[in-house]
């Protein structure tokens, strides 16, 4: 038997919608347009390559027929400025809203310029797509949200307080998504994202994601440092899991404004993650044998997080489709090809 996602792409293949990516150039915005395209899907795609690269997009052509390539429709722009926004929502049926400036430590050292793309820009999109009277309006929440909350695991109405100002932008998203909810019935879905990972994850910079950094500083054969004791846990989601939920949430008539856990379900420490890294490297013939090194603990970091991901089960049908070394082993080989 067919599961949700199946039957949901089945019925995209049939009869193709046109969907607006925000953030396309970036890691997840260039994930979710790759598969769209693959399912024969008109895409409209706004970035302004703050963070993303248009080495992601020519990736993502490398990827997919010459027909469907053509189905994709890119748009330098910015989402702080109103006037981008309703040019890219223009005709469109559902919004995969993924743009903003992530990185906790960013937001730490740079806090007015996270508020300006993650709430104002985020503000502007959500009026656009309300004017435009999209069917589906999805964006890119965040586990941050549960700040120092102390429950494990994570449901979605239990919520503490944030411990960065990037987490405060993402829930002033969820308020504002609410509040549109009440104030005009234009309902949108929040999918608050716990770590993912996978191909195209940027491993350079300062702001870089754990794996991208530690798979790029063992292939130079450079120094891992671990922040704290390495018993850190984090819930390491591989980007097709959050592919498949951007879909499900985008094609689903909830009748109200939803937010939903979206990763595996397990917990992994980061020392754990370095020997996975690790082995998963060295089946790919690349051996890294330093020890990690250790230093204090990083401003802002949650100590654990671990998702229950039985609300987007429910209600959406979501069945994440890769453990964290299952996407390890889709997003090693690709690492290693990647490797500058
Ligand atoms: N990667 C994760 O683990 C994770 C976890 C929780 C939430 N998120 C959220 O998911 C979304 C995508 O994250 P990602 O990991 O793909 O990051 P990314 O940096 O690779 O992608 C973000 C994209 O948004 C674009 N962008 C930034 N500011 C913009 C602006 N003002 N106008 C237009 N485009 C702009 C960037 O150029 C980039 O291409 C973000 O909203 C992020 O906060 C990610």
């Amino acid at each position: 038997m067919m599961n949700r996602f199946e039957q949901r792409q089945q019925e995209l293949l049939a009869a193709p919608k046109t969907w607006l990516v925000t953030g396309c150039a970036g890691f997840i915005g260039s994930n979710l347009l790759e598969t769209l395209l693959k399912l024969n899907q008109k895409v409209v795609g706004l970035d302004n390559f703050a963070t993303g690269h248009r080495h992601n997009l020519q990736q993502v052509q490398q990827l997919v027929t010459p027909e469907q390539w053509q189905a994709f429709r890119f748009i330098e722009g910015d989402i702080r400025e109103l006037s981008d926004c309703q040019t890219a929502v223009a005709g469109v049926d559902y919004v995969l809203h993924q743009a903003a400036l992530g990185s906790v430590p960013r937001s730490i050292n740079d806090p007015i310029a996270t508020n300006n793309t993650n709430i104002s820009g985020f503000l502007n999109m959500l009026q656009a797509a309300k004017e435009a009277g999209v069917q589906g309006f999805v964006y890119a929440a965040s586990s941050s949200t549960y700040g120092d909350h102390p429950a494990l695991p994570k449901v979605e109405a239990n919520i503490g307080n944030p411990l960065s100002p990037y987490a405060v932008t993402k829930y002033v998203n969820e308020l504002y998504a609410d509040v549109f909810s009440r104030c005009y019935g234009f309902h949108s879905t929040g999918l608050r994202y716990f770590n993912v990972f996978g191909p195209r994850q940027d491993p350079n910079g300062a702001y870089a994601a754990v794996i991208p950094k530690w798979t790029a500083a063992m292939l130079a054969g450079d120094d891992v440092v671990i922040n704290g004791d390495g018993e850190t846990s984090r819930d390491f989601c591989f980007v097709a899991n959050a592919v498949q939920a951007n879909i499900l949430a985008a094609t689903t008539a909830l009748g109200k404004s939803e937010v939903f856990n979206v990763a595996v379900g397990d917990r992994t420490t980061l020392n754990d993650l370095f020997h996975a890294i690790q082995q998963r490297l060295s089946a790919n013939g690349a051996h890294y044998q330093k020890e990690p090194l250790y230093r204090d603990f990083r401003a802002g970091d949650v100590r654990h997080s671990q998702a229950d991901v039985s609300k987007a089960e429910r209600l959406l049908g979501y069945v994440p489709s890769h453990t964290l070394s299952a996407g390890l082993a889709v997003a090693m080989p690709w690492y290693i090809r990647h490797n500058s």
